[in-house]
């Protein structure tokens, strides 16, 4: 689906073809700046003068992959404070080294290193495709590059099994896999013509319609190359990569948009980071000054001086969306007794006393509300008492701004694998709560 097109279909098969669309983080960040300037928001650039008007909308691109869209109120950010949605673009894959390809045993392999944390299994004996960004020299301007989307189609690649009649223990012990041994994917039959390490210049350049000489650097991916798809007896389930975190990001993408149809005197703001599957620690990161920046330049816009921009912070709160743990089956046990998210049931607040997650009773308090005046359901979690738990951007953004912050998130199975598993209706219910939480 086009993203200038309105979504007759509903939020679910906007999702789809987000989803689909966006293969990688650069892609999703594309996808949904151009769907903002579809509905009017103004693109902003980093490095310019910006001048922002109480009312506007506006997006900002960093790195290319991680967006920014806000919504500027009508009061005094100083007094109405901001409504902020987080989430993040990155999913877990397996990255191309930069010597991409070589020769071994009569195949030209593809090296890669883990981006994240993937389930690696779910990786093997799929059909994989490469997608990411290249920078090409630009025949523009003397030294000038040009930043390139590249998604092709073909081939499709693949990280092979080892047969069960080499491996008999496979089944009882697990599937064992070394990152630099086993999970290099097989792209072709090597011919012996062309050179095996020239392989993936060489499609990049057929790709793009450019010379090879031209390719100055690229980060690609080996991502899922299935298209996302509806499941269940009742079409209840949502089976797609990249659901973690996706459809957050599509989630708070429909809120703001759709709680930008009526005025506001406070600002209301997404901001989709890049990385968090890395430790969220780079310029395009929850890490990385981003959202203070952002909140800066808003702030005093209108409002000039340093007071201002920390009572308007001190006002202003959250939401950190990021999917959540669904209680599995045949692993009930892996969750609390009385804390078991189920799909379908509706979005998930998230809490853990290491602050892991960073909702408190103040930010359940805001979130609870929110569900309650969209006539949401809403479920919570907590992690087992004695197993680690995962984090979100909540506490890194938080604790970078001295935020007030809540986690959230719609319930997934199979978080991290190549192919996860979500709720149909969930989408829609927390779109609601998030649209009601913006609005605020
Ligand atoms: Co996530």
């Amino acid at each position: 689906m086009n993203p200038e097109n309105e979504t007759p279909a509903g939020p679910i098969d906007d999702l789809v073809a987000f989803l689909d669309s966006s293969p990688t983080a650069w892609h999703a960040a594309s996808w949904m700046a151009e769907r903002l300037v579809s509905r009017g928001f103004t693109t902003l650039d980093e490095g310019e003068p910006w001048c922002i008007e109480p009312g506007g909308r506006y997006i900002v691109v960093r790195s290319g992959s991680a967006i920014a869209a806000f919504v500027v109120g009508t009061s005094p950010a100083s007094e109405a404070g901001m409504r902020i949605v987080g989430a993040h673009t990155d999913s877990p894959a397996l990255k191309l080294k930069p010597i991409a390809s070589s020769a071994a045993a009569g195949y030209v392999t593809l090296g890669i290193e883990v981006y994240g944390g993937p389930i690696l299994a779910t990786w093997t004996d799929r059909d994989l495709r490469i997608a990411g960004r290249v920078v090409l020299a630009s025949s523009r301007a003397a030294g000038g590059t040009e930043i390139r989307l590249v998604a092709p189609g073909s081939p499709l690649v693949t990280v092979p099994n080892l047969a069960i009649h080499l491996n008999r223990s496979v089944n009882d012990d697990g599937l064992k896999l070394n990152a630099q041994d086993h999970m290099p994917a097989v792209l072709a039959l090597d011919k012996g013509g062309q050179p095996a390490d020239r392989a993936v210049v060489d499609l990049l350049a057929a790709d793009l319609g450019a010379a090879a000489a031209d390719v100055l650097g690229f980060d690609l991916f080996l991502v899922d190359a299935q298209p996302a798809a509806i499941a269940g007896l009742g079409r209840e389930f949502l089976r797609s990569g990249r659901l973690d975190d996706l459809a957050m990001c599509h989630a708070g993408l429909s809120a703001l948009l759709r709680s930008s149809a009526a005025e506001a005197g406070h600002t209301r703001i997404l901001v989709c980071y890049d990385n968090e599957e890395v430790g969220s620690a780079t310029p395009q990161g929850a890490a990385s000054p981003l959202l203070t920046d952002l909140v800066e330049r808003i702030v005093m816009a209108s409002e000039p001086g340093r007071e201002p921009l920390l009572r308007a912070v001190s006002r202003s709160w959250l939401a950190s969306a990021d999917m959540a743990h669904a209680v599995h089956p045949s692993h009930q046990a892996k969750h609390d007794s009385v804390h078991r998210p189920i799909i379908g049931s509706g979005p998930v607040l998230k809490v853990n006393a290491s602050m892991r997650y960073a909702t408190d009773a103040l930010g359940s308090s805001v979130f609870e509300r929110a569900c309650r005046e969209a006539d949401v359901p809403l479920q919570r979690y907590v992690h087992r008492a004695d197993l680690p738990c995962g984090s979100t951007i909540g506490p890194i953004a938080a604790s970078r701004l001295g935020l007030r912050t809540f986690d959230v998130g719609n319930p997934l199975l199979s978080m991290h694998s190549a192919r996860e598993t979500a709720g149909v209706g969930d989408h829609d219910l927390m779109i609601r709560a998030l649209a009601r939480f913006l609005s605020g």
